[in-house]
């Protein structure tokens, strides 16, 4: 099973309702929600007020991707604002395990993200507790960069050591993600494919969000 989590961080911000309706037209299966606080990364988006605002538009679970610094603080917000997922940065959690438990108390599925240079050693020993991990296939901050190929490589590995240790993670990619890549990424075992400007930079998002699934599944 292939999700697309489209990102709406490529999405014209004043319309996001009309967006989201577009994607969900392309069945999407996700919606990313990319949150940024201009500390951890150079950039300032969203928080929960607009999140819960998209929680009233859509049934598609909201894949809240936070960026931030303090995230203990603030992920009780996100939850209650209607965040299905929250996943969060190790580079940004000093105490990931009770940041991980907050997030599944809370009632949401918990994800850990990983910038590219951040070995994927960092997620050895919360890997069993968490529903997904995000490899960042982008330095995060901005929409539209170019996809780093070591990613591949970073998603065989990883994959390979979710079914060694026969744990139930699933794997999202996130960032430069397009129909050109889209089915090497799945080969090397992400689950979850991430896309902003290759969906939302597109005409018709809707069929743009079908022709990403139609080139991920030629991975299968
Ligand atoms: C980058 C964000 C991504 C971003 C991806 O920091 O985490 O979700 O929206 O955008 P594209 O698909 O354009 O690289
Ligand atoms: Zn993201």
């Amino acid at each position: 099973m292939i999700s697309i989590a489209p990102s709406i961080l490529s999405a014209d911000f004043a319309r996001l309702a009309d967006e989201i309706a577009r994607i969900q037209d392309g069945g999407a299966n996700l919606v990313h929600v990319d949150v940024m606080d201009g500390h951890f990364v150079p950039n300032l988006t969203i928080g929960p007020p607009v999140i819960e605002a998209l929680a009233r538009e859509t049934n598609l679970p909201l894949d809240c991707h936070l960026m931030i610094e303090g995230a203990d603080a603030v992920i009780g917000d996100y939850i209650r604002a209607g965040a299905a997922r929250v996943t969060v940065h190790v580079e940004a959690c000093p105490h990931l395990h009770r940041t991980v438990h907050r997030i599944r108390e809370a009632g949401a599925m918990a994800g850990v993200a990983i910038n590219p240079a951040t070995p994927l050693e960092s997620l050895y020993e919360i890997l069993p507790d968490v529903g997904q991990v995000l490899i960042m296939s982008v330095n995060p901050g901005f929409g539209g960069q170019r996809f780093i190929r070591a990613s591949l490589e970073k998603i065989a590995r990883l994959a390979a050591s979710i079914q060694q240790r026969q744990l139930e993670v699933a794997i999202e990619v996130d960032g430069g993600v397009t129909v050109d890549n889209a089915a090497e990424l799945i080969k090397a075992g992400a689950r979850i494919l991430v896309a902003g400007s290759a969906i939302f930079g597109k005409p018709d998002p809707a069929l743009a969000t079908r022709d990403l699934r139609k080139a991920a599944e030629a991975g299968l």
